[in-house]
């Protein structure tokens, strides 16, 4: 009994010796999965017209492998998902721009995507007609925040008689099939988890007021 905190403290000694000199405690710069936006001026929303816009609601790690997060990475990640480039026969009207509170400000999109239905380049052509998921994708590279996160617009659409347009629901619809999608991806490795708090629920400033639940999926994503 008398001797339990003398050994208390020596213990304690021990672990803070351990903590100050272990290697583990060192931290890369911007080795982080990302930056949330709004800290600096930015948005979970893009701008899909001067007032309103569609939810970021997938954000690729910047932990992910780097082979991932560049543009071919990414290509071969999402064409295993089954998405592939867009066709380019069809109008799909004007690019969207984000600013991911990153230095940058707004920045028009890198690259537009929709499904493809197992028939390149005629799948994503098909997918104009027939609806399908469509996503769009920003990179957090700016001075203040460069994390090589990737951020992504995901919806899924009505077919092009509907107008082409987001289907009810479609904003989750299309977060959720394509996290789906990753998970299942061969090749790699992926690990899902939801993060509330950066985008509101409900569909104040969003384009066609299609309601979200206020979801933003982060998936972090290592070649397998
Ligand atoms: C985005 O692209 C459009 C059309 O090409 C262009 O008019 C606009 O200036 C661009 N916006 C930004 C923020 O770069
Ligand atoms: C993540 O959010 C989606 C959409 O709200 C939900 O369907 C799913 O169950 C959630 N997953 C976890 C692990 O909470």
């Amino acid at each position: 009994m008398v001797r339990l905190p003398f050994v208390s403290l020596l213990g304690l000694q021990g672990a803070l010796a351990l903590s100050t000199f272990s290697p583990r405690f060192k931290r890369e710069a911007d080795a982080v999965p990302f930056v949330n936006p709004t800290l600096a001026g930015g948005s979970l929303l893009d701008r899909a017209t001067p007032t309103l816009g569609e939810p970021l609601n997938v954000i690729i790690s910047g932990l992910s492998s780097p082979g991932v997060l560049s543009d071919a990475g990414f290509l071969t990640f999402v064409n295993a998902i089954g998405f592939a480039t867009e066709c380019l026969g069809i109008h799909i009207g004007d690019p969207q721009a984000a600013n991911l509170g990153d230095g940058h400000g707004y920045v028009n999109q890198t690259i537009e995507l929709r499904q493809d239905f197992g028939n390149v380049p005629v799948g994503s052509c098909l997918e104009s007609l027939a609806g399908g998921n469509h996503l769009r994708l920003f990179r957090q590279n700016g001075p203040t925040a460069n994390t090589g996160a990737l951020f992504l617009a995901v919806s899924q659409e009505e077919n092009v008689f509907e107008g082409h347009t987001i289907s009810p629901d479609g904003y989750d619809i299309g977060r959720d099939k394509f996290v789906q999608g990753a998970l299942g991806a061969s090749g790699f490795h992926t690990v899902a988890q939801n993060i509330t708090g950066l985008l509101a629920p409900g569909s104040t400033g969003i384009n066609h007021g299609i309601a979200t639940d206020g979801v933003v999926v982060l998936l972090t994503v290592t070649t397998a």
